[in-house]
């Protein structure tokens, strides 16, 4: 039986007291959970990311609980290894607690381990109540995609000495409120650091440099299967889109001159078939 990654063990990994970076990466369906949990990941989130990079939205708004906990079950099919963090989508959680709960436990039903949400002290009633529910919480900081339209865009966040002093404030509430993680979106890399100095939980960064407990990234961004201009933090490691694509126009082009199926590639009948087919000849 596979053992998997549990939140205890996540909740510990603090670099500076000698732990190994935390590995994250985005997965939403389960060929992908399958691949990158061979590669050994220490936890998959099933992000709402999922809005752009597999259902083209413009931004994750578009998503609700129910494609968040269609996709979860997706990735929880494929029985990885990797801690399974399901994220709770705008609107899953600003109301009353007791929506929170019920829609932090439909990701845990569909087979999240823990839930993930954005959001700083105006979100620590909602962390709470989770928790007290008995679901673990990573807190999300920074750059909080949700909070697109009050941000103006995609901005890195905390430049300002005022902003960099509210978002330690945040992150100090979010870890006092019980969250076992905590991601670092779109900072400064000293921001980062001085967060993750601060606070007893790790930290796991986007864009936030290398101080962090740990890494994310977005899968398709890795394997560059998003069609954007990438941020500045993307390294690609592969072009799965391009190879994608002549993958396919290669059989496009065997269908076309005949070359596709092949004997082999075929199904052949009995002798019998073929006379009462009249094919005999
Ligand atoms: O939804 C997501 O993919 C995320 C990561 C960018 C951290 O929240």
């Amino acid at each position: 039986m596979t053992v998997s990654v549990t939140v205890p063990e996540i909740r510990a990994r603090k670099r500076a007291r000698g732990a190994e970076p935390i590995v994250m990466v985005t997965a939403y369906d389960a060929p992908f959970a399958r691949v990158v949990d061979a590669a050994g990941v220490d936890i998959i989130l099933v992000g709402d990311t999922l809005a752009e990079v597999v259902l083209g939205e413009e931004n994750t708004l578009g998503v609700n609980v129910g494609d968040l906990v269609h996709h979860v079950a997706a990735v929880a099919r494929a029985r990885p290894r990797a801690l399974l963090l399901g994220d709770m989508p705008w609107l899953s959680y600003h109301l009353e607690a007791s929506d929170t709960v019920r829609n932090a436990a439909r990701l845990v039903r569909a087979g999240a381990q823990a839930v993930k949400l954005e959001g700083g002290r105006r979100r620590v009633a909602a962390v709470r109540a989770i928790i007290d529910a008995e679901i673990p919480v990573m807190g999300h900081l920074g750059l909080t995609p949700q909070s697109i339209n009050a941000m103006g865009g995609y901005k890195v966040q905390g430049r300002e000495t005022t902003a960099a002093a509210e978002l330690r404030q945040d992150a100090d509430a979010l870890a006092f409120a019980g969250c076992f993680a905590l991601v670092l979106e779109g900072v400064p890399d000293v921001l980062a650091e001085r967060v993750t100095a601060d606070v007893d939980i790790p930290t796991i960064g986007i864009g936030a440099g290398p101080a962090c407990d740990g890494q994310v990234i977005v899968l398709h961004d890795l394997l560059g299967l998003t069609e954007s201009e990438p941020a500045r933090f993307v390294r690609r490691y592969a072009e799965l889109g391009s190879l994608a694509t002549k993958a396919v126009s290669d059989w496009a082009a065997d269908v076309r001159a005949g070359r596709y199926p092949s004997e082999a590639e075929s199904y052949h009948a009995t002798a019998e078939l073929r006379e009462a087919l009249g094919l005999l000849s």
